[in-house]
């Protein structure tokens, strides 16, 4: 199998599916063998990428029981979020490799349908959250496991993407945000900025999530956005929408440790996940692009002539191999070049039969914070408990980290 191109598929084939696509395309050690996709011409669309690269014309699909049936290597999935765990456990039940997109869920009855499958079967099952493979969140990952803060105690990210388009633009698109939007109010997108966090403080290894609060603010970006937009106010005015503008979630840690996340996607600002890491010995913040390693910099120094000290480039040697090796064409291939880097760890662990660096359990803890935020909003912001998705495993595991990282003396 070492050796083997290995002739994956992709169901869901909109932008996610189009920008995976391109990754793909890069890896020699993959063949986009089956396609998958509601739509026909989106279909025909990936297929006419695939020959404009002169690669082997993929078969294409409308269901994704017929993938299933084809017998790949290995799946991704793409498809919108309600789509991903009957997918996931159609894959994993038939003993394919799967791979599901990142989202949240409603459903914890989901989560744990996803472990036990995942514990009957033991199919390989990744969560593609990509960064946990970025740049940044590697070097504040290497510096933790280095020691450089200490004892880690506070963590923040936040998500903060303006969707109004994206959101509105489904009454044309078909894209499942919009009628998420309508229907529910929660952190409906986590995992892009606790995944990494999760990854560094161990959980599900000698650390778990025990609990978490929420609130959201009043909605009301998305109507002031529809109301100025020609192509949408006749069609989508007086639209009601439950998710409100701005969503921030608590969570506490078996070890003592607190995380504050923030979902802010309908409201007009830039994109941002300001990842930072608080410990006893010194500070990481991605926004600002700096390290401060106990009070190297003090507040005088940090804003120089209106501009933030940004010293991140100075702890180079902290990256793994990937991010000091990187390539132009890899970076450019998208997201500044984590997917590249998640894709090929993830097909390199199917081939060589590791085990996969976002599991099963990993993918439960972060998604259910989509349920668990929605019921402590319905609630008047009570304390919600997570479930214990490693049934007690999690006081045993070791903590692995997605990439080997380097030990610096
Ligand atoms: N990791 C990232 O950086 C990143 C970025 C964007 C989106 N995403 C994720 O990718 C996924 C897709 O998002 P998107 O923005 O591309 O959505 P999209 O609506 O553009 O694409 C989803 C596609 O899935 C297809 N689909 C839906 N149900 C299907 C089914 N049952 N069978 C086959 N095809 C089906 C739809 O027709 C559509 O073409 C989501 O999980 C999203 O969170 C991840």
């Amino acid at each position: 199998m070492e050796n083997k191109v290995l002739k994956i598929a992709l169901i869901g084939l909109g932008q996610r599916g189009n920008g995976l696509l391109t990754n793909l395309l890069c890896l020699e050690e993959v063949e986009v063998a089956y396609i998958c996709d509601l739509f026909p011409e989106r279909i025909e669309k990936i297929k006419a990428r695939i020959a404009e690269a002169n690669k082997p014309s993929p078969v294409g699909f409308a269901n994704y029981e017929d993938v299933i049936a084809a017998k790949p290597d290995a799946i991704l999935v793409a498809t919108s979020w309600s789509n991903h765990v009957k997918t996931a456990l159609a894959a994993m039940s038939a003993g394919i490799p799967v791979a599901i997109e990142v989202g949240g869920t409603h459903n914890i009855e989901d989560c744990w349908k996803l472990v036990d499958c995942y514990e009957k079967t033991k199919t390989p099952f990744m969560f593609l959250e990509n960064c946990c493979y970025n740049r940044d969140e590697i070097l504040a990952t290497s510096l933790v496991r280095n020691g450089k803060f200490g004892e880690v105690v506070h963590c923040y990210g936040e998500y903060c993407h303006d969707l109004r388009e994206e959101i509105a633009g489904g009454i044309d698109t078909h894209h499942y945000r919009l009628e998420e939007y309508k229907h529910h109010n929660c952190d409906n997108y986590p995992t892009h900025e606790l995944g990494p966090i999760a990854k560094l403080l161990n959980i599900n290894r000698g650390n778990r999530f025990v609990r978490l609060v929420s609130m959201s603010s009043k909605a009301r970006g998305m109507n002031v956005y529809i109301d100025k937009t020609e192509k949408y106010a006749n069609r989508l005015g007086g639209t009601h929408f439950d998710q409100g503008d701005v969503t921030t979630t608590m969570i506490q840690c078996e070890n003592g440790e607190t995380i504050l996340l923030k979902l802010d996607t309908t409201l007009p600002h830039l994109y941002s996940r300001g990842l930072r890491i608080e410990g006893t010995l010194g500070c990481y913040d991605q926004n600002a692009q700096h390290v401060n390693i106990d009070g190297t910099i003090n507040d005088e120094e940090f804003l120089q002539d209106g501009k933030f000290f940004q010293n991140q480039k100075e702890y180079s040697e902290y990256l793994s191999d990937d991010w000091r090796n990187i390539t132009k064409e890899q970076m450019e291939a998208g997201h500044g070049g984590m997917d590249y880097v998640m894709l090929k760890h993830y097909f390199h662990c199917i081939r060589d039969h590791l085990e996969m660096p976002i599991d099963v359990y990993d993918a439960v803890s972060w998604m259910v914070v989509t349920a668990l935020s929605a019921e402590s909003i319905a609630k008047g912001s009570i304390p919600v408990e997570f479930p214990d998705f490693t049934r007690g495993k999690w006081k045993t595991r070791q903590p692995v980290d997605v990439i080997d990282l380097p030990k610096i003396s």
